[in-house]
């Protein structure tokens, strides 16, 4: 549960939050927040520790299929640095008035926020190198954005160690790639990867901005970016990569702007991991709304050690 009101935390008029961040003053905690801000934060800072707390558990699970012993350690390092992400953004929650507790282990998987695409399990070590090129490139073209242009100075600053992380972790993921795809085989199976991950990671960033008001997020400097721009950006990373390797992705630079060649929003059997006709935006907050196979079986894995131990804080 949140222990205190919004309103009771965050002093500041809104006014008066415009006024410091017209000043060019960066928010440093609660005294400088309006209730807004405060709801707006938190909101953003949620979604990023989610994502960076599940990616722990799926990488964690495609990396038992890693080729040599080696290779393992090099994906448990990538879930080790996923955990300290998460924690960063858990912590600073947890100083905005969040209960870390509730938040991290006793919240039900149905309520936690991350991109549905990680609901959807990584099978294979081929799954995982293409979700460190792909997701892990998804989360570096946000974070690089809020680094750029957050008003939250706490979170911008640890964001300098996060931003070189997300940097190892896909190059490990482009680095596997250029091997794999010399062998005709293992060229395939990237393709066969690919080919579900792409258009999940297109999701990810959200609804168009014809459909999305980004107002408070662009005014109040949470992130720097809409919805549109921040996928334009992501495209702009892969789309190259993949042209380079011969992997086939449904996306070309049409002159101005990187265009999608396949029906998008799309329909997703989350069984055969294949893609169908097209649909709403309002079909897809449904399937993200209920979530896909891996949320129980990850968030329970997660908060598994809470309930069996005794670390809870005194109250
Ligand atoms: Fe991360
Ligand atoms: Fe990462």
């Amino acid at each position: 549960m949140v222990a205190t009101a919004i309103e009771d935390l965050a002093p500041r008029s809104e006014d008066e939050v415009r006024a410091h961040l017209s000043s060019g003053k960066l928010v440093e905690g609660l005294q400088h927040m309006s209730p807004l801000y405060l709801q707006g934060i938190r909101r953003i800072l949620t979604v990023s520790a989610d994502t960076e707390f599940v990616s722990a558990p799926a990488y964690l699970r495609a990396a038992q299929h890693a080729p040599a012993l080696n290779n393992f350690g090099s994906a448990m390092s990538i879930v080790q640095d996923e955990l300290a992400h998460a924690h960063i953004g858990y912590r600073l929650l947890g100083d905005l008035g969040v209960d870390m507790d509730w938040l991290i282990y006793e919240r039900p998987a149905a309520e936690f926020k991350y991109p549905y695409a990680f609901d959807v399990p990584l099978d294979s070590w081929i799954d995982l190198v293409c979700a460190n090129a792909l997701y892990d490139q998804a989360g570096y073209v946000l974070l690089s954005d809020v680094y750029e242009s957050s008003t939250f100075g706490p979170w911008k600053r640890a964001l300098a160690k996060v931003d070189k992380e997300e940097t190892f972790h896909l190059r490990h993921g482009r680095t596997w790639l250029k091997k794999l795809v010399k062998d005709p085989a293992e060229k395939a199976k990237v393709q066969a990867s690919l080919d579900w991950m792409f258009v999940l990671t297109l999701e990810w960033f959200g609804l168009p901005d014809d459909r999305k008001r980004h107002g408070i997020q662009l005014e109040y400097g949470f992130k720097g970016k809409s919805n549109d721009e921040l996928r334009q950006a992501w495209m702009a990373a892969v789309v190259p990569f993949m042209d380079e390797l011969g992997i086939d992705v449904p996306a070309h630079w049409d002159g101005e702007r990187w265009s999608i060649d396949c029906p998008f929003p799309r329909a997703f059997d989350e069984d055969t991991k294949t893609w169908g006709e097209e649909i709403t935006w309002d079909d897809v907050i449904r399937r993200w709304k209920a979530r896909g196979p891996m949320n129980e079986a990850y968030v329970e894995k997660l908060q598994r050690g809470y309930r069996t131990t005794n670390f809870r804080r005194a109250g």
